[in-house]
C-alpha cells in the first residue's frame, strides 16, 4: 500500500487550486517548509502557480489545516443535498419518514458543520469528484439509518454519518488519472487506490474532536467479515460495527449503480441480492439493512420497468451458462485449497468457494428449472409480464459474477505475495484466476476494484 505523508503536498494541492477558481482557497496562516522557508503568506490564494511551488516542498503542517475554502458545504447544504438525493431513489423518503429520521438528521448535519477540516474535504470532494460526493450522501444517510436501527450509541450514530459521508475522501490524494480510470488497474494503481482507506483515517486524525470510531470506520470500510477485504484483511471479530455499517451502505450503493434500467432507483430491488448472500458482512449489520429496506411499501412503489428487456434476457441466458461453467470449475479447486488451510489466503479462498457453492445451490439461481423458465419467457415473449424477476435475476448474476471476481483477486494476491509456490499449484491457481476473470460490464469492473 502506498505511503502517504500528510506534510508532503500531493494531488490534493492541485484539487485545491482548481477549487480556487470558483471558491477562493486562502491560506489562513503563513505556510513554511520543513527548513523554515516561507512558501505562502497568510491571505494568499492557492492558485496553480502557488500549488506548483508547494509541490516541491515538505511542509511543517499538512496543507489542508492551513487553508480555508470559501462557500464551503456546511450542515445546511449537506442536509439540502441529502434531500435532493432522495429524488433519485424510489422509497428513500418513505423510509426517512417512517423511521422519523428528520430531526436527528438535522442535528447530525449541524454537528458535521463543526468539523472544519471535514467540511473542507467534503466541499473539495463535491467540486472535484462529484460521483464520490453523491455516494457519500447516500452512505451517510443509509449508515445513519442502519446505526439507528441497530440502537447504537449517539457517538456511533454520528460516526456512521460522518464516516459514510467522507469514507472515500482519501481519493482526493490519489492521482486523478488512476481514480478516473475505467479499465483494469496495474498492481501499483490498485495499491494506490486501496490506500484511500488509510489516507482517510489519517486526515481525520487532524480533527481532534472527532470520535476515534469515525476514523476506524473509514479505515475499515473495505474490510469484509470473511477476511477478504483490505487494508488489513481482518475477520469479523476484529472489525468495528460502524465500519461494517458503512461498508454495507457502500455495497448497497454499488448494487444500485449496477442496475441497468430506469432513471429512478427502486431501493427494494437490492434486497434479493443481499438476501441470497450475507457472508460479506456481520449478521446483525445485514439484518439492520434488511430492516431499514423493509420500511418501504414495495408493492405501492412498483414502477414500470423500461429498457431493452429482450436483449437483457438473451444476455442472461448466456451469462447463466458461463457462470455455471465457472462455478463448477472453481469447486474442483476446493480440494487443493483444503490441503493448504493453514495459509490465510488459501483459507479465505476456500471459505469463499464454500459460501458461493451454498449460495448458488440454495438460491437455485443456476438451476435447470430456472434456466427452462428463462427459455420459456424468451420463446413466448412474455418478458414484460415478468420484468421485475428479470431485473432481479440480472442483479443476482452480477452479484455472483462480482463475488467470483473477488475470489480471483484473493488467489492473485496469494500468488503475488507467496514466492515459494510449487509449479503445479501456480498452474492451478493461474488457470482459476483466468476462469474467474470473466468479462464484466465496465461499470462493474470499476466498482469491483474499489469494493
Ligand atoms: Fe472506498
Amino acid at each position: 500500500m502506498n505511503q502517504y505523508d500528510p506534510t508532503t503536498p500531493d494531488h490534493y494541492t492541485n484539487h485545491l487550486a482548481e477549487v480556487n477558481e470558483t471558491n477562493a482557497v486562502i491560506a489562513t496562516e503563513d505556510i513554511y517548509n520543513k527548513d523554515g522557508m516561507l512558501l505562502v503568506k497568510k491571505g494568499l490564494a492557492i492558485k496553480p502557480e502557488v500549488a506548483r511551488r508547494l509541490l516541491n516542498h515538505k511542509l511543517v503542517k499538512p496543507l489542508e489545516v492551513s487553508v480555508n475554502v470559501d462557500d464551503a458545504l456546511y450542515g445546511q447544504e449537506i442536509h439540502r443535498d441529502i434531500h435532493q438525493m432522495f429524488d433519485r431513489f424510489e422509497g428513500l423518503l418513505e423510509i426517512h419518514s417512517s423511521m422519523r429520521l428528520e430531526a436527528s438528521l438535522i442535528e447530525v448535519c449541524e454537528k458535521y458543520g463543526g468539523y472544519d477540516l471535514l467540511v473542507q474535504k467534503v466541499t473539495v470532494l463535491c467540486k472535484r469528484l462529484p460521483k464520490e460526493y453523491q455516494k457519500g450522501l447516500f452512505c451517510a444517510w443509509l449508515s445513519f439509518a442502519m446505526a439507528t436501527r441497530l440502537n447504537l450509541s449517539n457517538e456511533e450514530r454520528e460516526a456512521a454519518f460522518m464516516a459514510g459521508l467522507a469514507h472515500d475522501a482519501g481519493m482526493l490524494h490519489i492521482d486523478p488519472q488512476i481514480v478516473a480510470k475505467t479499465g483494469e488497474y496495474t498492481p501499483e494503481e490498485w495499491r494506490a487506490m486501496q490506500s484511500h482507506t488509510l489516507i482517510g483515517e489519517l486526515f481525520l486524525s487532524y480533527i481532534k474532536e472527532i470520535p476515534d470510531v469515525t476514523r476506524r470506520a473509514v479505515k475499515e470500510h473495505h474490510e469484509r467479515a470473511d477476511g477478504s477485504g483490505y487494508p488489513a484483511g481482518l475477520f469479523e471479530d476484529s472489525l468495528c460495527i460502524v465500519g461494517q455499517v458503512v461498508a454495507m451502505a457502500d455495497a448497497t450503493y454499488a448494487i444500485c449503480e449496477k442496475r441497468r434500467f430506469n432513471d429512478k432507483i427502486h431501493l427494494g430491488e437490492v434486497m434479493p441480492v443481499f438476501q441470497i448472500d450475507s457472508s460479506f458482512f456481520p449478521n446483525q449489520v445485514h439484518m439492520a439493512l434488511m430492516s431499514v429496506l423493509r420500511q418501504v411499501n414495495h408493492a405501492a412503489t412498483q414502477q414500470e420497468i423500461s429498457g431493452d428487456l429482450s436483449g437483457m434476457s438473451a444476455q442472461l441466458m448466456e451469462k447463466r451458462q458461463m457462470l455455471e461453467g465457472v462455478v463448477e470449475s472453481i469447486y474442483a479447486l476446493r480440494e487443493t485449497l483444503a490441503e493448504r488451510e493453514h495459509i490465510k489466503r488459501m483459507r479465505v479462498a476456500k471459505v469463499k468457494i464454500d459460501r458461493l457453492w451454498t449460495l448458488v445451490t440454495r438460491s437455485g439461481m443456476l438451476s435447470a428449472p430456472l434456466g427452462r423458465w428463462l427459455q420459456h419467457v424468451i420463446e413466448n415473449q412474455i418478458i414484460q409480464t415478468v420484468s421485475r424477476e428479470i431485473v432481479e435475476m440480472d442483479l443476482m448474476y452480477q452479484e455472483l459474477q462480482w463475488q467470483l471476481k473477488q475470489l480471483g483477486r484473493v488467489l492473485y494476491l496469494y500468488l503475488e505475495e507467496e514466492k515459494k509456490v510449487t509449479p503445479e499449484l501456480r498452474k492451478a491457481l493461474t488457470n482459476s484466476i483466468k476462469v474467474l476473470d470473466m468479462g464484466a460490464p465496465k461499470s462493474m469492473e470499476k466498482e469491483e476494484k474499489v469494493a
